[in-house]
């Protein structure tokens, strides 16, 4: 009996779902329907870590500019990374890069076509790869992400933390056996775009819901109390003053190096703290020594959130008399400074409309 009423349960989930996506969902999105593996696999990327609305114009440009994975396979790096620009998490642009070189060289451009090799890709995880998998070649694998674990948890009434091993075995399971094998391209998609507009995070459109009858979550109440989670990660905040140092028409610059965020990105000279300080000339003093220099402008506080860190600081632009001898760091003209690939935290400075000097 049990099974009975879960299977029909199921049954529900699946058929008023891909109801709902035929005649009520109604989310234009460029990448929606594609069917060029490689223009799948590049939206996927640019979506794992950023909202559609910021990705949907960097796919636009993406494509514009590297229409099939051997242009971007060509392309110098330094220009994939200026346009990845206030993308963040930039190890996805370096996959990017590293996998569109090796399709280009060892596959002859050809996008590889099962779940095994797709996933065997560089930042290509579980998820990345049903949603390539199902949507350029109709193959049976169920997303899951936190969408999934929230509409999931809700319509079931699931309480297991959907960050503990045993929800996430759970929730794999579950989200198989809900996947339309005939359609999973078209069913994946509807599921994201389900989670996105109708059961949202916070204030979802339970009124609206074409599963409300059988959601055991709208029945009890909980709706707002699932999906649960076990831990919540603690942010660690970080300090960043950046002097701005300019000597003539120029400003000292250098590559971010490997091991933190931001590799291969490009920033001023950077005093690190992990508590607020003056950002006044004797927080300038320490770092470039004894030579002479103007203060010309404090900006104010800006903040960055990444997944596990917050960035705050602030910009002390100067003047020097000299040139200075920094390792590492080279003199850029300001005019050339905007052809770099800068951290989103140090472009949002850049071309703050608010700064009255913004040199
Ligand atoms: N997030 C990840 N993949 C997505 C897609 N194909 N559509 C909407 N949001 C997504």
């Amino acid at each position: 009996m049990q099974n009975m009423s879960k299977k029909l349960k199921n049954k529900f989930f699946t058929s008023s779902l891909l109801e709902w996506n035929n005649s009520l969902n109604h989310r234009p999105m460029p990448w929606k329907g594609e069917k060029d593996p490689y223009r799948i696999w590049l939206s996927e990327i640019i979506l794992q870590q950023t909202r559609v609305e910021q990705g949907w114009q960097y796919y636009n440009k993406f494509i514009g500019t590297f229409p099939s994975i051997n242009d971007l396979a060509k392309a110098p790096e330094e220009k994939v990374f200026k346009l990845w620009e206030g993308l963040g998490y930039y190890t996805r642009c370096k996959n990017l890069i590293a996998t569109a070189k090796l399709i280009a060289k060892e596959r002859k451009g050809n996008f590889p076509d099962t779940y095994e090799e797709i996933i065997a890709l560089k930042g290509v995880g579980p998820y990345t790869a049903a949603a390539i998998a199902s949507f350029a070649y109709q193959l049976p694998h169920a997303v899951v992400d936190g969408n999934v674990f929230r509409v999931l948890s809700r319509y079931f009434g699931i309480v297991t933390p959907v960050d503990s091993s045993e929800g996430k075995k759970l929730f794999i399971a579950l989200a198989d056996e809900l996947l339309d094998k005939n359609a999973p391209g078209i069913y994946n998609q509807a599921l994201m775009d389900f989670g996105a507009t109708i059961c949202k995070p916070s204030l979802p459109l339970c009124n609206a819901c074409i599963l409300k009858k059988m959601c055991t979550a709208y029945r009890d109440g909980t709706v707002n109390k699932l999906p649960v989670k076990e831990k919540s990660i603690a942010k660690k905040l970080r300090y960043f003053y950046y002097i701005k140092a300019l000597y003539n028409d120029t400003a000292y610059v250098r590559k971010r190096p490997a091991k933190d965020i931001w590799e291969n990105l490009y920033e001023f000279i950077l005093m690190e703290s992990d508590q607020p300080i003056e950002p006044d000339s004797d927080t300038v003093k320490k770092i470039i020594g004894k030579q002479k220099f103007d203060v010309l402008q404090v900006s104010v506080p800006y903040k960055q959130q990444l997944t596990h860190q917050t960035i705050q600081g602030q910009f002390i632009s100067i003047r020097l008399q000299r040139p200075l001898a920094l390792a590492d760091f080279e003199a850029v003209p300001i005019k050339k400074l905007r052809e770099l690939p800068f951290p989103k935290f140090i472009l949002n400075y850049l071309t703050d409309k608010k700064l009255t000097l913004n040199l």
